[in-house]
């Protein structure tokens, strides 16, 4: 994936704080992370002040999982002396500069961002939704361009949300008379959005349909057992659709070795393939996935002075960063000067 990046970018990418992150964050970004930090400079935001937005009855839980984000970064790869991690909450520039990008985007342009449609929806915000969600896609535009981030590595789901950061940028850039502000490109994988086992166009903890990306044994077990197949494939002899069906969609994202996966395919459209023995090699695929994740994150999790130390260094490099931009942008916009 790093080699399609030419030149050394600036990235910027950043998680909700909720919970511990799944295989969809993996496959979705974390595993592009992991490899585009060799070769860029890069800065993970544990975005806990966007978590608010939605989650603003349990600020508890949203500070509890600070930490638990922070692990799973270290266990899947990131490595901090590679990447900056930093505490969204700790940098004050990042809400100042929403603050002005909010005069640069309205709230019709805001209502009709996809992505934060359908949170409305999921989350039953219908007629009662928090302003600060609402308008959660210009504080994303600011924890973007504070680092003057050039590359995003993200989800599909977030692609409307830097399509709304580089219109904002243009807009600040076109008032102001040059360009400060960078504009963004999402980098998405090409394997597509991680279902939920149980089918569902997406992997969420909430739905209960989520691996963790430090599972035990037993759970990997489970939730393949319960996994998603074709309905319609009842005898191990009839043929099979693998379109749709979560245990290829798995093997797509995480087996390396193509040719085989490419035979199985074609073994189970023909028939005489059962879900039984591609679910097994799934099982394997992801508990020599997850294991070694879960193993270092063990360790990692007795060592809480180490992640600390990790969260305070990345967020006071990230502290000169961000203010640096907002001073250039509020000098270019030639705010007041005390
Ligand atoms: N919206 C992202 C999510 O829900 C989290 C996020 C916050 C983010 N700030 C970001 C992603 C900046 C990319 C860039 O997971």
């Amino acid at each position: 994936m790093s080699s399609q990046v030419n030149p050394p970018a600036v990235i910027l990418t950043g998680d909700r704080t909720t919970g511990p992150l799944h295989l969809g964050h993996y496959a979705g970004s974390l595993r592009n992370r992991v490899a585009l930090q060799h070769r860029h400079q890069q800065y993970l935001l544990l975005a806990d002040t966007q978590a608010l937005t939605d989650n603003a009855g349990d600020p508890g839980k949203v500070a509890r999982n600070v930490m638990e984000v922070a692990l799973d970064y270290l266990a899947a790869g990131i490595d901090p002396d590679l990447s900056t991690i930093c505490v969204q909450s700790a940098l004050p520039a990042l809400a100042e500069l929403t603050m002005i990008y909010l005069n640069f985007v309205t709230l019709a342009r805001l209502e009709r961002n996809p992505t934060v449609r359908d949170e409305i929806r999921s989350r039953g915000f219908d007629r009662d939704i928090p302003a600060g969600f609402l308008c959660y896609p210009a504080a994303q535009a600011a924890d973007i361009t504070a680092f003057k981030a050039t590359l995003v590595p993200v989800g599909d789901d977030q692609a409307p949300m830097i399509e709304q950061t580089n219109e904002i940028v243009r807009r600040i850039n076109r008032q102001i008379g040059h360009d400060l502000l960078p504009e963004a490109r999402a980098l998405i994988p090409d394997v597509g959005r991680l279902p939920g086992v149980d089918g569902k166009a997406k992997m969420s903890k909430s739905q209960g349909n989520a691996i963790a990306l430090s599972s035990s044994d037993a759970a990997i077990e489970d939730a393949v057992r319960r996994m998603y197949t074709d309905p319609d494939h009842l005898r191990v002899s009839d043929p099979g659709r693998v379109e749709g069906n979560v245990v290829f969609t798995y093997l797509d994202a995480f087996d390396d070795e193509r040719a085989a996966v490419a035979d199985l395919k074609a073994h189970y459209r023909r028939g005489g393939l059962g879900d039984q023995t591609v679910k097994r090699r799934l099982e394997t695929v992801l508990k020599s996935l997850v294991g070694p994740i879960r193993e270092r994150r063990a360790a990692l999790a007795r060592d809480p002075d180490f992640v600390r130390d990790v969260l305070r260094s990345g967020t006071a490099r990230a502290q000169v960063l961000t203010e640096a931009t907002k001073a250039e942008l509020h000098a270019a916009l030639g705010l007041f000067e005390l």
